[in-house]
């Protein structure tokens, strides 16, 4: 089973990524919005990304200026935007990068299942929604899994590879070798809430709001503690901010719905309350914290 044109669903935060990972990674590359502004954004964020990454290569040494201008001609080669779904039928996996809602997501499978190829595999990059039900609804549930990125996917070196009791084992190893060649490594995991990642991320998110819901302690010191105290590259309210509050909540709340009896899924007030007001992290320049650009106030 040999994967070598890819259609991603959805350019946003996580969709443009894996977009460029995967072009970098020698793939063929459909890159499907809906709407054709946000194609361009999500093209753009591409460009800026793949030009940072070309100068830190030259200033390291790794590459020459011309070495640098080449790789960054060939990897947008391998890019082909697009808002029309029939431009992903031939593709050899999909993978869907799209808001965090299971409903859109299952609606989507199920209009997939019917274009694309019958010999397509499917993924999803859910947080946290069972890859089951997304499988069942494209009507191909033994040629799906999840293919879970982190933000920023052009940085973070993970993929974690999600099988269903359904997925068959050719599949799953396609897909692995497909997270490995844009540069990652994969780890396997079953179909369980938050998989590795966020089931212990999360969490921990959440009591580092809940601290500063009940005044414990500053929210630049609850950070700080976890920067220093534990050599994390960013701390927990800064980590929300940029994960983004609105996917935050709604991980948590398709949690408390199906597993209400699970103390580690709370939903704190002020994180619903912070959504409610539109203040969804670092992408509308304010969350826990104020942002100007990708910079912190
Ligand atoms: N493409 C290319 N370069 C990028 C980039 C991108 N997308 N994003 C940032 N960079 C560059 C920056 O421009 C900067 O370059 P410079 O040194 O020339 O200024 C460099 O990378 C380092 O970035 P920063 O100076 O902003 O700061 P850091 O050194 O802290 O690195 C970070 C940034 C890699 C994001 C680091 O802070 C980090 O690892 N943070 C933790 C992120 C994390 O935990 N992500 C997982 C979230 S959970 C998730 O995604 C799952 C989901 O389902 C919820």
């Amino acid at each position: 089973m040999q994967i070598k044109k890819v259609g991603v669903i959805g350019c946003g935060l996580m969709g443009h990524g894996i977009v460029q990972v995967a072009a970098q990674g020698g793939f063929q590359v459909v890159a499907f919005e809906a709407d054709a502004g946000a194609l361009q954004k999500g093209l753009g964020r591409i460009e800026g990304s793949l030009s940072k990454l070309a100068g830190k290569n030259v200033e390291k040494g790794k590459m020459t200026e011309d070495q640098a201008a080449e790789w960054v001609r060939t990897t947008r080669a391998q890019i082909h935007g697009s808002t029309d779904m029939a431009d992903l039928k031939d593709c050899d996996l999909v993978v869907e990068a799209i808001i965090e809602n299971l409903e859109i997501k299952k609606s989507l499978f199920g209009e997939l299942g019917q274009l694309v190829k019958d010999s397509a595999i499917f993924a999803s990059n859910t947080s946290s929604f069972p890859i089951r039900e997304m499988a069942q609804a494209s009507g191909r549930p033994d040629r799906f899994v999840g293919l879970h990125f982190f933000n920023p996917v052009q940085l973070m070196r993970l993929v974690e590879v999600v099988r269903t009791d359904k997925t068959q084992p050719e599949v799953f190893d396609a897909a692995r070798r497909f997270g490995e060649a844009c540069g990652k490594t994969a780890v396997a995991c079953k179909d369980t809430p938050g998989f590795v990642v966020n089931r212990l991320l999360v969490p921990y998110m959440v009591q580092a709001i809940l601290m500063l819901d009940r005044g414990d302690a500053s929210k630049e010191d609850i950070d700080a503690a976890m920067q220093f105290g534990c050599g994390y590259p960013m701390g927990p309210l800064t980590l929300t901010d940029y994960v983004g509050l609105d996917t935050t909540l709604a991980i948590l709340e398709g949690w408390v719905e199906n597993y209400p009896d699970e103390p580690a899924f709370k939903i704190p007030a002020s994180l619903r309350e912070k959504v409610r007001a539109g203040k969804l992290g670092r992408k509308t320049g304010e969350g826990y914290y104020k942002w100007e650009g990708d910079k912190k106030q």
